[in-house]
């Protein structure tokens, strides 16, 4: 009894887990970039220049909104780091992490002698700066929403990396967004209509609501990839308005149905963030003369937002892979001596 008990709750948890999950399907599924992650699967690893051109797009674009507090400077130069040098086993003394943190002005964390907090350059040892002092200052700068922590993002978003490389470069461009008025569907019933033929009142009750520039996307200009735009889906009358403040993208978790002129069953994926485009064409100069394409640098923030997440996942693989194949042998081994051991014995 007590059995079928756990099995019963283990399968409504389960079938409660299953809706949770086809509701987010809502949003556009994440795709990886071209040519797949280099550091996918058991022996897979970072790429070092991508990791490199990642940490300056977040330097450059995103830490002027995201903190990474779990993230010190010293880290970009530990082994498996984008900026590792083995002449310099302890990365506190590498010239070139140096370098990086003193480019960036913190608030030093101990006061003065009159009480006041200065500003001086980084150092290795400190924290990645955090852009805001506090969540409130955050929100306030930011249309009401904070932008989140991005020390683990990775692992605490459906489809990791490519999640964050498909919503920084789903968004639709800007030739799919244009400002035009639209009459509100409301107007469309006068409000006042008493059923009396030719009332005047109703005249009023149409004058008074009137049509409204909106922000709407061209949705049959919008590509998402794996998903097929049925035909007609969105045509003319698939159009989508943009909240104020709040933006288009079809990989965000949410629902468009609210916003979306045309058949409510047909709206498209995705939802609205309150964080716009960010990486345009040649947003960053890469140091090592990479083009600066959208796709690029979502690509490389993507991964170096991985390594972030998981700093030492190479060490893992290089220590795991051979600890696995040691423990195989280990084990027949095991099975042949256990075989000799008890020969001689029925069991
Ligand atoms: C101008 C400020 C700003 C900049 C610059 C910015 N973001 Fe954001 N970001 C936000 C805000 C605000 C949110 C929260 C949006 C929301 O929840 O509506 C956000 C949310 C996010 C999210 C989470 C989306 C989710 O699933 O909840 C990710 C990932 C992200 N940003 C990555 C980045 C990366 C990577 C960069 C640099 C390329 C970047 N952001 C640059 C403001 C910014």
């Amino acid at each position: 009894m007590k059995a079928f008990r756990i099995l019963a709750a283990g399968l409504a948890g389960l079938s409660l887990a299953a809706m949770a999950h086809a509701e987010g399907g809502a949003a556009a599924h994440p795709h990886e970039p071209e040519g797949g992650w280099p550091f996918d699967g058991i022996t897979g690893q970072f790429d070092m220049p991508s990791l490199q051109r990642g940490y300056q797009v977040y330097r450059e674009v995103c830490s002027s909104c995201h903190s990474m507090k779990l993230m010190s400077y010293r880290n970009l130069g530990e082994p498996g780091g984008p900026f590792y040098d083995p002449d310099y086993p302890n990365p506190n003394d590498n010239p070139f992490v140096k370098a990086l943190a003193a480019d960036v002005e913190i608030q030093s964390p101990t006061p003065n002698e009159v009480g006041d907090y200065d500003f001086r350059p980084a150092m290795p040892a400190d924290q990645f700066r955090s852009p805001y002092a506090n969540v409130n200052a955050a929100r306030a700068a930011n249309n009401g929403a904070a932008p989140p922590d991005l020390s683990v993002i990775v692992k605490a978003r459906h489809g990791g990396a490519s999640y964050v490389y498909s919503l920084l470069s789903g968004y639709p461009h800007e030739d799919a967004i244009s400002t035009r008025e639209v009459t509100p569907a409301a107007v469309t019933t006068p409000a006042s209509d008493n059923g009396t033929p030719d009332d005047p009142s109703d005249d009023v009750a149409e004058v008074s609501t009137p049509a409204e520039m909106q922000t709407i996307i061209d949705m049959s200009k919008v590509d998402i990839a794996g998903h097929e735009a049925a035909e007609g889906e969105h045509g003319d009358a698939g159009l989508l308005i943009q909240p104020a403040g709040q933006y288009y993208n079809p990989y965000m978790a949410g629902d468009t149905t609210p916003q979306y002129i045309g058949d409510p069953r047909r709206s498209p994926p995705g939802g609205f963030l309150a964080m716009g485009p960010q990486l345009t064409p040649g947003r960053v100069t890469f140091a090592d003369g990479t083009e600066a394409t959208t796709e690029q640098m979502a690509h490389d923030v993507a991964q170096f937002l991985a390594w972030a997440s998981e700093p030492k996942q190479i060490t893992r693989k290089s220590l795991g892979l051979p600890v696995m194949i040691y423990l195989g042998i280990l084990s027949v081994l095991l099975w042949f001596s256990y075989k000799r051991i008890w020969r001689k014995v029925e069991h």
